[in-house]
């Protein structure tokens, strides 16, 4: 499985950690590789694109809180991104929302908890039926919401 895997300054130690761990995972490193002031955006957009354009699997986005990125990576359509707290929401984010880019808080959650929220929403598969309803229905109203470029 190929994941592509950004963070800002606040989630750098995370995201390595996430690497060094899951090391049967081919991530793709979006950045950065300092610890550095960036800013969020720049680098979700890097995550956010790859799933869009389906060179990787599935994304993993990390800042601060989570919420600029889950902000900025649900700006991009087809992206289904989820701030995730604890393992029910990363379980019951692929389930039920088919999540495909994963969000965490790195000052918000725990490195423990992290781990397996990432273990739960890699290892957790999506059960269509009547929550594709549901997701078709996000396709609708985010094309008929954004008609620019
Ligand atoms: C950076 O200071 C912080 O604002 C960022 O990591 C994130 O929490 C934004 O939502």
């Amino acid at each position: 499985m190929k994941i592509a895997i950004s963070s800002d300054h606040t989630g750098i130690d995370l995201k390595a950690l996430i690497i060094k761990t899951f090391s049967n995972i081919e991530f793709v490193d979006c950045g950065p590789s300092s610890t550095e002031s960036v800013d969020y955006p720049d680098y979700t957009e890097k995550v956010a694109k790859a799933v869009q354009q389906g060179s990787v699997d599935g994304g993993i986005a990390i800042c601060g809180t989570g919420i600029g990125a889950s902000i900025t990576a649900n700006k991009f359509k087809g992206i289904r991104a989820s701030l995730c707290l604890n393992g029910f929401m990363a379980e019951m984010t692929r389930k039920h929302n088919d999540s495909n880019v994963l969000v965490l808080g790195a000052r918000v959650t725990g490195d423990e908890v992290s781990l397996y929220i990432v273990d739960k929403w890699l290892s957790t598969e999506y059960e269509g039926g009547r929550h594709q309803r549901r997701i078709d229905k996000i396709s609708v109203i985010e094309n008929r919401e954004n008609t620019g470029a």
